[in-house]
């Protein structure tokens, strides 16, 4: 193993800071098992120079031009584009589309902001040059450099300094100073930390890609959530071309933005009407469907709740919440219970279509509306669009955010909705939706259950 001048490496517990130069199974200090983990430890730094600290208030502000990439859905769960110097973690499982999407966003950034450098250290050039005819991207300002030396990656970027470099992935990339083999926490760590360090020096951009296994068991990637800037996470169920694009961290912007996508033919495509495409597949009308207003970001998404009712068994029934937060659906059934609608006996299934997750309490309704729908099996009335939180006491609570719901019912053809008493105020504006303020669980159940 080549050793860069003046650098050794350690191993240390990453539990209590114990060093060894050697790899140990447990810590000697602390009994910690498994949490050694290979450092590099450099010469010891000079006398560090006056780095000129300021009042807050002379401290510069400018708005940062950030970086486009051509790539609407992407930009908006980005903050809107990348932020020059920011170092952004791309996550998501072998085969999701990770290689795609940089690609494509290579290519939006290489047309409007200088040479990109798509650095590949799982496929060699030709192999990327291929995907890239598949999607149709022959972009001049898009370089491709096959390495994984992260010391070679960083000689490239000064020798030739790019607008935005991506890393492909970024458990491919090894530093030889290090023993450890890539992938593992150690490579994974410094590799990162040092392109974070040459990302802040030269103000621009580093998009990494980081392979991260159902369970989550892959280490390597979840030890960088806290070092960068942004972690993107693209996900998809097996079998759906489906693709969703969240942010679930974001320095420089909201998260729980989303972006939908469909992986086709030619390369990733956007769905703009997320509403749409995702109550494509529902058949209005029929019982234990309901449709709910969600907020994912900063728009409103239409959903579809779907919830099945079996009938009483022996022994403790099943609860499933698939997209709905378990411990939501066992709160509602309980306030169900107090509203004189017993589902203790039953089997209870309640998923959110399309491979989206829902945890807004506004969305407590529709869950309701969609097991009394179930039960009763009748179709919700009139087609309603359902939203509103439900409180311990059965009581309907207002949401934020009503207009814009409403707004997207409207959009989508919605003529009637269930929404909170408080949010009365809200349907003022359209005219097309009959609004119909409920402010307790009992009165609901009347409404679409028992009717008195
Ligand atoms: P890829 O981007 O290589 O995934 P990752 O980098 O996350 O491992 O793409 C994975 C899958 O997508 C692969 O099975 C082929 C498919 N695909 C398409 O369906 N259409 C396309 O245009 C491309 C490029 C890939
Ligand atoms: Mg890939």
């Amino acid at each position: 193993m080549s050793r860069r001048k003046g650098v050794t490496t350690v191993f240390a517990c990453q539990s209590c800071g114990a060093v060894a130069p050697k790899w140990l199974g447990r810590c000697p200090d602390c009994g910690e098992w498994n949490s050694y983990v290979e450092e590099v430890r450099g010469e010891p730094p000079e006398a560090p120079a006056a780095s000129g600290s300021a009042p807050i208030s002379a401290v510069s502000v400018q708005p940062e031009p950030r970086i486009s990439t051509a790539l609407a859905g992407l930009d908006r769960v980005l903050g809107g584009g990348i932020v020059p110097g920011s170092v952004v973690l791309f996550g998501g499982e072998p085969g999701i589309g990770k290689s795609t999407l940089l690609l494509q966003a290579a290519r939006g950034i290489a047309r409007a902001a200088g040479e990109v450098l798509y650095v590949s250290g799982e496929e060699s050039a030709s192999q990327v040059r291929l995907r890239g005819e598949r999607i149709g991207i022959r972009e001049e300002r898009l370089l491709v450099l096959a390495e994984t030396d992260v010391t070679r990656v960083i000689g490239e970027c000064e020798a030739r300094p790019p607008a935005v470099v991506v890393v492909d992935s970024i458990q491919a990339i090894r530093d030889p100073a290090l023993s450890s083999a890539p992938g593992t926490v150690s490579q994974v760590r410094e590799c990162a930390g040092s392109l974070l360090d040459w990302a802040k020096r030269r103000t621009v951009p580093v998009l990494l890609i980081g392979h991260v296994t159902k369970d989550g068991s892959l280490a390597g990637p979840k030890s960088l959530e806290h070092l960068v800037d942004a972690v993107v996470t693209i996900e998809g169920e097996r079998g759906s071309s489906r693709r969703i694009v969240r942010a679930t961290k974001n320095r420089f912007g909201p998260v729980e933005e989303l972006a939908l996508f469909d992986m086709t033919g030619s390369g990733l495509a956007e769905i703009a009407n997320a509403s749409a495409a995702l109550l494509a597949e529902r058949r209005a009308g029929i019982p234990g469907s309901a449709v709910t207003a969600a907020r994912e970001g900063s728009r409103s998404v239409l959903v579809e709740i779907q919830a099945l009712v079996g009938p009483p068994t022996s022994g403790s029934p099943r609860r499933v919440a698939l997209g709905v937060d378990p411990g939501r659906l066992a709160l509602l059934l309980a306030v169900l219970e107090g509203a004189g609608v017993s589902l203790s006996t039953r089997e209870v299934f309640a998923s959110c279509a399309g491979g989206l997750e829902v945890g807004e309490p506004a969305c407590d309704l529709a869950i309701v509306a969609a097991l009394l729908s179930s039960v009763r099996n009748l179709p919700i009335p009139g087609g309603a669009v359902v939203f509103g939180e439900i409180g311990l006491l059965g009581e309907i609570r207002t949401v934020p955010a009503g207009a814009s719901r409403l707004r997207e019912a409207a959009a989508l053809g919605f003529t009637a909705a269930f929404l909170p008493a408080g949010n009365a105020a809200d349907a003022a504006g359209f005219p097309e939706i009959d609004a119909r303020p409920v402010s307790r669980v009992a009165d609901f159940v009347r409404e679409i259950w028992g009717r008195g």
